[in-house]
């Protein structure tokens, strides 16, 4: 990283201000920030400045600052900070960036940086005689597939040849670079593998083979090896110490003093100021948890060292109980309800509906939903809105029930099950 630092004063303009289209692009960016917040568009507006002059000038630099209301020096950090913006003049037909780093760089870009050399100047960031193009060596500019590669103004030129380049390089100095085709040089579809396709050519012949696959078991010689498949120990640190401490048992039979169960029971200043900041209540008594975020299918991250969706279906699991009363509730911690809501009970049929296949029922809530005599989808689907209070309010679930339409849920698996439940919601139930 070089020091940088702003032109001599020779080469700098006198005044600087942006042009008329310029202008409206500065209004709109700076429209896109909040009031009071518009000097967060400083490095679009040193952009535009850019854009316009070819490089940022002292006086763009403080043009954008009184825009922004801003001191000079933060606006000057800002622009000697980022390589992105050039601090001299640069061609004012190209200047070209040439990739460095690694892959670019074992794919030949010093060859590429010898061409800017030879017909641009000896060193980066100087113009050469008639001050129309300009070079640079800059990181890694995310193209490394195509790589060696090269950026001129915001094209990149890919799957370059010293040749190539070359050639490129004066079609810019003769005024014609808007005809040069940008992307990759060589005949390869974007980034499409170099030598062409080695696989899934013929999408027709994959799906017949796979369908037409036998299903006689695989030759011996294919069959996994059960003692090769064991994991690697191989990384696996040099110690004694037993993986667990077998001492340590879960949950902890350890018994605290009521002293330190109250204090840790007790909400910090910071959990009561954030309850009081949320429209989702605490779940009041010792737990006092807050009911977690359940991920939606779609959140959940698939592919190696990412959880499985069976992990984001224990997870949904614990989260639907994470409201669930720590202790079995009983008509007598809930005072006002009034026992003629109650949902009739039944008895417990030979094979219970999976309650748990409602949204937001989790095992802990079907052991509480059974202990009240409710086993089937169909009892649920036909909960009148007092008889909903009633169970909310036995599960102390404060509005849960209607929020999480249990009622529909419910209603959709006794008429269809599975097929009706996705019909009606899109998704599958749990
Ligand atoms: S290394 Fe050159 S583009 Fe990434």
């Amino acid at each position: 990283m070089s020091v940088r630092r702003l032109a001599e004063p020779a080469v700098q303009p006198a005044a600087f201000a942006f042009d008329q289209t310029k202008a409206a692009e500065v209004r709109t960016w700076i429209a896109k920030y909040p009031k009071g917040r518009e000097q967060s568009a400083v490095i679009p507006l040193l952009m535009l400045a850019q854009e316009q002059e070819g490089w940022v000038t002292k006086a763009a630099i403080e043009h954008v600052a009184d825009m922004l209301a801003m001191p000079y020096i933060r606006v000057l950090e800002v622009a000697t900070f980022y390589t992105q913006f050039q601090l001299k003049p640069v061609g004012t037909r190209a200047h070209i960036q040439v990739c460095g780093t690694t892959p670019c760089m074992l794919r030949g870009s010093e060859e590429l940086m010898d061409v800017c050399r030879s017909k641009i100047h000896h060193d980066q960031f100087h113009t050469n005689a008639d001050g129309t193009l300009s070079w640079e060596e800059v990181e890694c500019l995310g193209a490394c597939v195509n790589a060696p590669m090269v950026m001129i103004f915001k094209d990149t030129y890919e799957d370059l040849t010293p040749e190539r380049l070359a050639v490129i390089i004066d079609e810019f100095e003769a005024g014609r670079g808007d005809t040069v085709k940008t992307g990759p040089q060589t005949d390869r579809w974007f980034s499409a593998p170099a030598s062409g396709f080695t696989a899934l050519k013929d999408e027709k012949n994959v799906l017949k083979a796979t369908r037409a696959a036998p299903s006689a078991p695989p030759p011996a010689e294919l069959k996994p090896d059960a003692a090769a498949s064991e994991p690697s120990n191989a990384a696996r640190p040099k110690t004694d110490a037993p993986v667990t401490n077998p001492a340590l048992k879960s949950p902890s039979d350890v018994k605290v003093s009521p002293e330190v169960e109250k204090a840790a029971s007790a909400p910090t200043p910071k959990e009561d100021a954030v309850a009081a900041d949320r429209s989702e209540p605490l779940v009041e008594g010792a737990s006092r948890k807050r009911r977690s975020r359940t991920p939606s299918d779609a959140e959940v991250p698939s592919g190696e060292g990412m959880k499985t969706k069976a992990g984001a279906a224990e997870q949904q699991a614990a989260a639907d109980d994470a409201d669930a009363p720590a202790t079995e509730p009983t008509v007598a911690d809930a005072p006002s309800l009034d026992d003629r809501n109650r949902p009739i009970a039944m008895a417990r049929p030979a094979a219970p509906d999976q309650l748990q296949m409602i949204s937001g029922v989790g095992p802990k809530i079907e052991g509480v939903l059974h202990s009240i005599g409710i086993f089937t989808f169909a009892q649920i689907a036909a909960w009148t809105a007092e008889e909903r209070a009633w169970v909310d309010g036995y599960l102390r679930f404060r509005g849960r029930i209607d929020r999480e339409n249990w009622v529909a849920q419910a209603k959709a698996l006794a008429e269809g099950g599975e097929e009706e439940y996705i019909r009606v919601f899109g998704r599958k139930p749990r």
